[in-house]
């Protein structure tokens, strides 16, 4: 069992629909302990893959279309590769990735593929990024190529942006492609490569969902992506990731003041990533957590993507005992938060922020305590 999926069953269950035995792939969903809003920024993030999975049995077919079967959400498509164009719907992310690696040059001609798994949809843990990234390494594997995991998260997010329309950038597919279990990724947006720290014992992330869901998510996405593009282009750079504050204050006429506020997000941020792995690295919790705790507040003023719900879910982790910080992960917009606990307090302070929150709103949250595993793979022959 793995992805919360029974693989022999699962393996049963596509013999029986599509007459062939299958290969079985993985792909996690991750968290990100801190550097939001900076991966196109060419800045700093610090994702890892995480114990929720998205897992996909794939057989190759010669029907030049892809047959679908999502057996976590109950739905099935069928696209077919000669009026392959977005539908707006979940197989876009499927048929997305197929494109892409089609236009690479990889011999796929069509394929039948059961998605299932346990990433939870929706709740800022990027299960569209494991299923991309999922069905990217089924889709080579079946068609006997191998890539590097980087390549494989630059597919998928080309995908993502190109055809399902939403301008990402690479830290989702990329912490999914290239996890390392029990670390987290400093990754550089910019050259995307990462290093691996290792995750102290003594730590665990406590994930809480608002389950606030804002429409217009893409449509802020964007409008925050483009605010920081246009800001990088006023300084004269080609990125935010070549300003600090200095140069931020020296330019700040040359921006709009929203242009200015986007800026020092993501300069600060940027600074905040580095300050963390720092800490990591001393296994310095209340430090990281403090950092954490500021950049929520950047988000939620500087960048604007918070919500009540999920201000109100930061202030309550943030106040709670074995807490050492919390945040907004992810786009925003909705979504949950992040917490930094210790590992042995994890547990009862997930409880104590649920509470304290059904206490104030009527409802309880949903959340779990996570771990960091490797990334994308095969799971089964
Ligand atoms: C979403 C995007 C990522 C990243 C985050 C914000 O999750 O998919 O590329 O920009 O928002 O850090």
């Amino acid at each position: 069992v793995i992805g919360g999926v029974d693989l022999a069953a699962l393996s049963d269950r596509f013999l029986a629909r599509f007459d062939v035995r299958p290969r079985v792939f993985q792909a996690p969903g991750r968290i990100n302990i801190i550097g939001e809003h900076t991966d196109y920024c060419e800045g700093l993030a610090m994702p890892a893959a995480i114990d929720r999975r998205c897992i996909v049995a794939a057989a190759p077919n010669d029907l030049d279309a892809l047959r679908i079967v999502a057996l976590n959400t109950n739905k099935t498509a069928r696209r077919d590769w000669r009026d392959l164009r977005p539908v707006g719907d979940w197989s876009d992310y499927v048929a997305g990735v197929w494109r892409e690696l089609r236009l690479a040059g990889t011999p796929i001609a069509g394929a039948d593929l059961m998605i299932d798994g346990d990433v939870p949809i929706g709740a800022g843990v990027s299960s569209s990024a494991a299923l991309e990234v999922a069905v990217a390494s089924a889709l080579l594997a079946i068609s006997g190529r191998s890539a590097e995991s980087g390549a494989v998260a630059r597919w998928c997010q080309s995908a993502e942006n190109a055809f399902v329309g939403m301008p990402c950038g690479i830290m989702d597919q990329f912490a999914s492609a290239s996890g390392q279990a029990g670390c987290a990724l400093l990754l550089d947006c910019r050259t995307v490569t990462a290093n691996a720290i290792a995750l102290p014992a003594s730590a665990a992330f406590i994930l809480v969902d608002s389950q606030a869901r804002h429409a217009l998510v893409s449509g802020e996405y964007a409008e925050r992506r483009a605010d920081c593009e246009a800001a990088a282009a006023a300084l004269g750079v080609a990125a935010l990731r070549d300003v600090d504050l200095d140069a931020l204050r020296r330019g700040q006429s040359k921006l709009t003041p929203r242009q200015a506020r986007r800026a020092r997000h993501v300069v600060t941020e940027i600074e905040r990533v580095r300050q963390a792995a720092d800490a990591l690295a001393r296994e310095d919790l209340p430090g990281l957590g403090e950092l954490m705790n500021r950049s929520h507040a950047s988000l939620r003023d500087d960048m604007e993507v918070s919500v009540p719900e999920v201000d109100l879910l930061a202030e309550i982790a943030q106040e709670t005992p074995g807490v050492h910080g919390a945040r907004l992960m992810g786009g925003g917009f909705g979504g949950g938060i992040i917490a930094l606990a210790d590992a042995e307090a994890a547990p009862s302070a997930l409880a104590a922020i649920q509470r304290a929150c059904e206490a104030r709103t009527g409802t309880s949250p949903p959340g779990f305590v996570c771990s960091a595993v490797g990334g994308a793979g095969e799971v089964a022959p």
